[in-house]
């Protein structure tokens, strides 16, 4: 198969992309994410539809659609996607019942993890944790080359590792998960608060949002701490201090060789890597002796789940 469709699920959108085999997107489409089962499955084959038309019959290989939620282990059904509120959705049998193409299925931070290590940030380390900053947290861990995924599909929710007793109520139904306290949406939750309570404190940010702590964006508080506001390096220092609280853990159980934190979050570059890399350095056990993961941010960026899950159809 020379080309293939990833198409990434997330929290708020469906982006697609017509994917080569050296992991180069040629076009991409963008959609929000609806709200129900029937109508992803419709959103999904639209877009498939559309990308293929543009190549000629036969030209596109197969479907690789990486979704926010856990899947299960024949990579077909999505069991739960706990910031989407689906549960049970047999998706690949809705999209094959429209696209007879080959369909697979895969967590959106398992295929964001593939893209990354066959073609970007992970390239040639066998030991890797990915970690994408989101709407929520998603997790892909690579073990020996080889893409974990648990007994039933759904291993690797780190983002659903409780970090607070009691904390935060989430999505998943449990309480204090790590994705309430360092994800995307976390920041920005963070942002809002601190404008909202210390405003002459977070003027540039507040100006951004045109003066509503309500719209403020994920954007806008990379911007700001570009331009020094305090209340948005605050918000990354506590952010980033969460996260690397959180790959302390994981290296305590994992022991990678590699980091790789993905997410929009990551255009803030060393604002966030530094914090990380201050709070993983402070609390991984055994850290004046053991050798230490290094901490990147993702090469292929946004567009790691798309070009994973454009690649994982060809296996
Ligand atoms: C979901 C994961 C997903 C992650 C990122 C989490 O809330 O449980 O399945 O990978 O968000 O989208
Ligand atoms: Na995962
Ligand atoms: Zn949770």
């Amino acid at each position: 198969m020379r080309l293939t469709i990833g198409v990434d699920i997330g929290g708020t959108k469906v982006a697609a992309g017509v994917v080569d085999v050296d992991g180069r997107i040629l076009e991409k489409v963008k959609h929000p994410t609806p709200a129900d089962g029937d109508a992803l499955a419709d959103v999904v084959c639209d877009i498939v539809e559309e990308l293929a038309a543009r190549h000629p019959r036969g030209a596109i290989g197969g479907v690789g659609v990486g979704m926010a939620g856990f899947v299960d282990e024949n990579r077909s059904t999505v069991i739960f996607a706990p910031n989407l509120d689906l549960c049970g959705e047999p998706l690949r049998d809705r999209i094959r019942r429209r696209i007879d193409l080959p369909v697979v299925i895969e967590n959106d931070a398992n295929a964001a993890a593939w893209g990354e290590v066959r073609f970007g940030a992970g390239r040639g380390v066998d030991h890797v944790v990915c970690v994408t900053l989101g709407t929520g947290i998603g997790g892909g861990i690579i073990v020996n080359g080889q893409l974990f995924r648990g007994r039933y599909g759904a291993g690797a929710e780190i983002g659903h590792y409780r970090v607070v007793a009691d904390g935060r109520p989430c999505g998943c139904g449990n309480r204090g998960c790590w994705e309430k306290y360092a994800s995307g949406r976390a920041l920005v939750a963070e942002a809002r608060t601190l404008a909202r309570t210390a405003p002459a404190h977070a003027e540039r940010l507040l100006k951004l949002a045109g003066g509503d702590p309500d719209l403020i964006q994920g954007h806008h508080i990379t911007q700001a701490a570009l331009d020094g506001d305090a209340a948005a390096l605050e918000c990354f220092a506590t952010i980033g201090d969460w996260v690397g609280q959180g790959l302390a853990d994981l290296a305590a159980i994992l022991d990678p060789e590699r980091f790789v934190i993905g997410g929009g979050v990551c255009e803030a570059g060393e604002i966030l890597l530094r914090p990380i890399r201050e709070s993983f350095a402070r609390h991984v056990t055994g850290r004046d002796v053991r050798p230490l993961a290094d901490i990147r941010v993702a090469e292929l960026g946004s567009a790691a789940g798309i070009v994973g899950a454009g690649d994982l159809v060809r296996l």
